[in-house]
This record gives C-alpha cells, sequence and structure tokens, in this order.
C-alpha cells in the first residue's frame, strides 16, 4: 500500500470478525509505530494490549461498569462541536446499524457494544506517564495514527475508544496499571467484518480552508 491508499483504507471498524491476529502482525506493527517522533525523543506512549481471557476479563468488567448508574469520566464535549457528534451518531446509529432515533434500548445496547470492543480480539489500552504534558499526549497521537495505517497495511481493522477510558478505575483494577500512568483511550483491534454496514461507512470531513490558514504575505 501507498501512504495514500493506507491513509483512505483507514476507518474506524465497528464490528469484527472473531478471528485472531497472529502475533507476528501485530508486532510488525507495533515495531512500525515506533518511528513516530516525540519531544526530546521521550517516546511516552504506552500500550497494554490484551487478547484471549485476558481481553474477555477486561470486556465483561467494562460491560458490567457501564450498565450501572456509573458516570463515565468522560470530559463533555463543548456545545460548538456536539453536531459533529449528533451527525456522526446519525451516520453510525441510524444508517450504519438501522436503530431508529426513537429506539433508546436498541441505542443502548448498541453503545454498550463499545465496551465489547465491538467484538474486537484484542483490546488495546493507550496510557501515558501522568507527569507527562499535553505535547506528549499528542506525541502519543501521532504513534497511534502511525500504528493504525501498518494496521491497515497489514489488512486488519481498528477502532479508537475514548469511551471505555471513561471508566479507569475498572481498566486500572483489572489490567494491573498503576496509578501514576494516565489511560487515555482503547483501541479494538481485528479483521473488520466487511459485510456489516457500518463497517462500510466513511465518516465526512470539514476542508482544508476550514482548519488552515496559509499566510505567504
Ligand atoms: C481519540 C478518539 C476517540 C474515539 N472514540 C470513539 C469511541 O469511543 N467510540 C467510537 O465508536 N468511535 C470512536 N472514535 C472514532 C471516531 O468516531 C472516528 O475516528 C471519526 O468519526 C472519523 O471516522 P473514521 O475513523 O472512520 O475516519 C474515536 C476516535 C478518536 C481519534
Amino acid at each position: 500500500m501507498t501512504l495514500d491508499e493506507a491513509t483512505l483504507a483507514r476507518h474506524s471498524a465497528r464490528r469484527f470478525l472473531d478471528k485472531p491476529v497472529p502475533k507476528d502482525i501485530l508486532q510488525r506493527a507495533l515495531n512500525l509505530a515506533t518511528h513516530a517522533p516525540s519531544n526530546s525523543n521521550i517516546q511516552p506512549w504506552r500500550l497494554y494490549i490484551l487478547s484471549g481471557p485476558a481481553a474477555d476479563r477486561l470486556k465483561k468488567a467494562l460491560i458490567v461498569e457501564a450498565s450501572s448508574d456509573a458516570v463515565p469520566e468522560i470530559p463533555p464535549l463543548p456545545n460548538a462541536y456536539k453536531h459533529f457528534r449528533s451527525e456522526l451518531g446519525k451516520e453510525v446509529y441510524g444508517e450504519g446499524l438501522g436503530i431508529p432515533r426513537d429506539d433508546a434500548e436498541g441505542r443502548r445496547a448498541a453503545v454498550l457494544r463499545n465496551y465489547d470492543f465491538f467484538g474486537a480480539p484484542m483490546a488495546a489500552i493507550v496510557c501515558m506517564d501522568s507527569t507527562l504534558s499535553r505535547v506528549d499526549a499528542m506525541t502519543v497521537g501521532m504513534y497511534l495514527q502511525t500504528l493504525l495505517l501498518a494496521l491497515t497495511e497489514e489488512g486488519v481493522g481498528s477502532c479508537v475508544e475514548v469511551s471505555v477510558a471513561g471508566y479507569p478505575g475498572v481498566i486500572r483494577k483489572t489490567v494491573g496499571i498503576p496509578q501514576e500512568t494516565d489511560i487515555i483511550c482503547g483501541i479494538a483491534i481485528g479483521y473488520e467484518d466487511e459485510s456489516m454496514k457500518v463497517n462500510q461507512l466513511r465518516s465526512t470531513r470539514i476542508s482544508v480552508d476550514e482548519s488552515t490558514v496559509i499566510i505567504e504575505e
């Protein structure tokens, strides 16, 4: 794959096949991602990658927590950005999964699939030392995009998930992550179920003009 091809092929997969990802494929992608740049070359990304019974334990614990009254610890989206989420919700839950807007129970069940990592055989937890700053979190993001592109090149699907980080206590306890390590997000990793409509969606983008000012004089 060229860089263009991998960049355009990568997308968030939200239904996976029950098919394990071979260790050597994961290892190659992880090795490539380590070439991401970082401030003073500190390489702050720290990952826990669970599969088999370990992944099952984490999924189960998260689903129990997310099904309870516990409020997820996720900062609210500022109002100016909320329309993006509602558009995405229409796409994913409406168009992709065919759940009517007024089917509250159906939507709730679909949202819960976040905590099952959408059925992916691998559940990754992305972390960083809590003494580092937001520029280092940006570095973790650069690493992650490289990892996702490397997985795409290997034919492996993924979905970054901030939702799971809403329950850091459960993740910490189940996975054994020390208190001084920040939990940033999760990633579902596996072979996507291409027959599912939700995986055939491609999210829209704002134009470059809306995000970028080019100043020449
Ligand atoms: C930091 C981050 C957190 C995300 N959290 C979730 C999530 O919790 N659940 C989910 O279904 N998708 C999640 N996504 C996927 C985004 O919805 C997706 O990247 C965006 O809509 C663009 O679509 P694409 O990845 O298919 O190009 C997340 C993506 C990022 C980068």
